[in-house]
C-alpha cells in the first residue's frame, strides 16, 4: 500500500469512520477468485458491517447476504441482493423476523430448535408460503477465540446438539411447509488457528455420514459458516487475510456427497481491514502511574476493546515519522473505565489536536456503535471520493509492547 497524502481527512470532524475502498476491493476480488477455484458460494455475514456504501461494492463480486435479523434481511434486499441469495439465520427470530424473511421470498432459514420448526411452518402456512429450512448443527468443535465469539461448544446456547437430530429430522419431514435444504455450522468467530477448521470439517463429515446420507434427507449444500480471522497486530503487512489457505482447508477435508455445495459466510475476513475509526486527541493527561491520551472517540464508537479486550493497532497519524518516545493509555471520553482502547501503547510525544487511527475497524466497528451518553452517530467518508487511504504504518512506528 502507498503512503498517501491524507489532507482531506484532515478537514473534517472527528471522529468518523474511514474506509479504504481500494482495499476492500482487493479483499473482495481475492476472495472470489479462492472460493470459485472450488466452486464455493460466499454469503456475506451483514452483521460485520451494514453501511449501503460497503454493501453496493460487495454486491459487485456476485456474494449473496447471511442475516440476523429482520432488518438485516431488509437491508440486503434493498441493497440489491437477490432473495434467492439472502439466508436468515440466528438464534431467535421473532415472528416478525420470519415473516419479513418470507415475505422477501428468502433463501433459507437457518434452524436452531425443535420449536422453531414448528414456529416457522406455521407462519409459513398462515401466509400460504412454503419456508426451506437448514439444520444449524453445533459440532461441538472449540474455535480457540475469546469465549464471548466461541460458539459451536456443547455450552454454547447456538446450534442443535447432536442428540436432539433425529427429532429434528422428523419433524421437518413432517411439517407441510418446510423444506429441508442444507445443514449449517458456525464454530466462532476471530479464528486464526487454521486448524480449527480441519477440526470442523472432520466433524461434519462424521454427521453427515451418521444422519444425511439417507436420500430422502439430502442436504443440498453444506453451510461451514464464517470465522476466519484479521491479524489486529499487525494489519498493514498482509492486509489481505489468507483466503486461499482457508478455502484450501475445506477442499482437502471436507468430503461432500454428489451434488452437494458449499457455502460460506464470512464478514470480518471482507472488511475489518478495510475501515478505520479516524479520531482527535482531545486531552493529554498525567496522573502518578500514566500518560493518558484522551480522544474523541470511545467505546461508543468502537467498543471491541472494551467487550472482548480486542487489541486495535493504534497509530498518531499527525506525528507519522516521529520517535516513539512515550507509553500511554488511550482512553476515550465516556464515563466507564473500560473506555480503553489500549494500555502502554508506545507512541510518539503526542499533543492536543493530533490526529489518531484506530486500524482495523471496518468490521464490527460502526456497526456496534451506540448513543450511550446521548452521543452522535459519527459519520462515515470512503478513499475513493476522498483521494486518501489509510494511512499505513510507518516503518519507525510499530508497536513495540
Ligand atoms: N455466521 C454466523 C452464524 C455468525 O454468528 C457470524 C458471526 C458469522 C457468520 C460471521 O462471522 P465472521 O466471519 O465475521 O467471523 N462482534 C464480535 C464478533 C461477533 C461474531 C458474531 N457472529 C467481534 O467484534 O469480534
Amino acid at each position: 500500500m502507498t503512503g498517501l497524502d491524507f489532507k482531506n481527512l484532515k478537514r473534517k470532524k472527528t471522529p468518523f469512520y474511514f474506509y479504504d475502498i481500494e482495499l476492500l476491493r482487493e479483499t473482495l476480488a481475492t476472495v472470489k477468485t479462492e472460493a470459485d477455484r472450488y466452486g464455493y458460494h460466499v454469503h456475506y455475514a451483514l452483521k460485520a458491517n451494514a453501511n449501503d456504501r460497503i454493501l453496493s461494492e460487495i454486491l459487485k463480486y456476485g456474494f449473496g447476504a447471511d442475516c440476523v435479523s429482520g432488518n438485516e434481511v431488509i437491508t440486503a434486499a434493498a441493497a440489491g441482493f437477490k432473495s434467492s441469495s439472502i439466508v436468515l439465520a440466528g438464534v431467535g427470530k421473532s415472528d416478525d423476523e420470519i415473516k419479513a424473511a418470507l415475505e422477501n421470498n428468502v433463501f433459507c432459514f437457518n434452524c436452531e430448535s425443535l420449536q422453531e420448526l414448528h414456529v416457522i411452518n406455521d407462519i409459513a402456512v398462515s401466509m400460504g408460503k412454503k419456508a426451506n429450512i437448514a439444520f444449524r448443527i453445533n459440532p461441538n468443535v472449540d474455535a480457540h477465540t475469546h469465549h464471548y465469539i466461541t460458539t459451536g461448544i456443547n455450552i454454547s446456547k447456538f446450534g442443535i446438539l447432536e442428540e436432539d437430530l433425529p427429532e429434528m429430522i422428523a419433524t421437518v419431514q413432517a411439517l407441510p411447509a418446510l423444506t429441508f435444504v442444507g445443514i449449517h455450522f458456525h464454530i466462532g468467530s476471530q479464528i486464526t488457528d487454521l486448524e480449527v477448521f480441519k477440526e470442523l470439517c472432520l466433524a461434519i463429515n462424521l454427521l453427515q455420514e451418521k444422519y444425511f446420507t439417507d436420500s430422502a434427507l439430502f442436504p443440498t449444500f453444506v453451510n461451514v459458516g464464517g470465522g476466519l480471522g484479521v491479524d489486529y497486530k499487525d494489519p498493514h503487512t498482509e492486509p489481505i487475510p489468507p483466503f486461499g489457505t482457508y478455502f484450501a482447508i475445506f477442499n482437502q477435508y471436507l468430503k461432500l456427497q454428489p451434488g452437494q455445495e458449499v457455502h460460506f459466510e464470512l464478514g470480518r475476513s471482507l472488511v475489518a481491514n478495510c475501515g478505520a475509526l479516524i479520531t482527535k486527541v482531545l486531552y493529554t493527561k498525567k496522573s502518578s502511574h500514566k500518560h493518558f491520551l484522551i480522544l474523541d472517540a470511545g467505546m461508543t464508537e468502537l467498543i471491541r476493546p472494551a467487550l472482548y479486550q480486542a487489541e486495535h493497532q493504534i497509530q498518531n497519524i499527525t506525528r507519522m515519522n516521529a520517535p516513539l518516545e512515550q507509553v500511554y493509555d488511550v482512553v476515550g471520553p465516556i464515563c466507564e473505565s473500560s473506555d480503553c482502547f489500549g494500555t502502554d501503547i508506545n507512541l510518539p510525544l503526542s499533543n492536543r489536536g493530533d490526529l489518531v487511527a484506530i486500524h482495523s475497524a471496518g468490521a464490527y466497528g460502526e456497526v456496534m456503535s451506540s448513543q450511550y451518553n446521548l452521543r452522535t452517530k459519527v459519520k462515515s467518508y470512503y478513499s475513493d471520493t476522498m483521494g486518501d487511504r489509510i494511512i499505513p504504518i510507518c516503518a519507525g512506528q510499530e508497536r513495540i509492547n
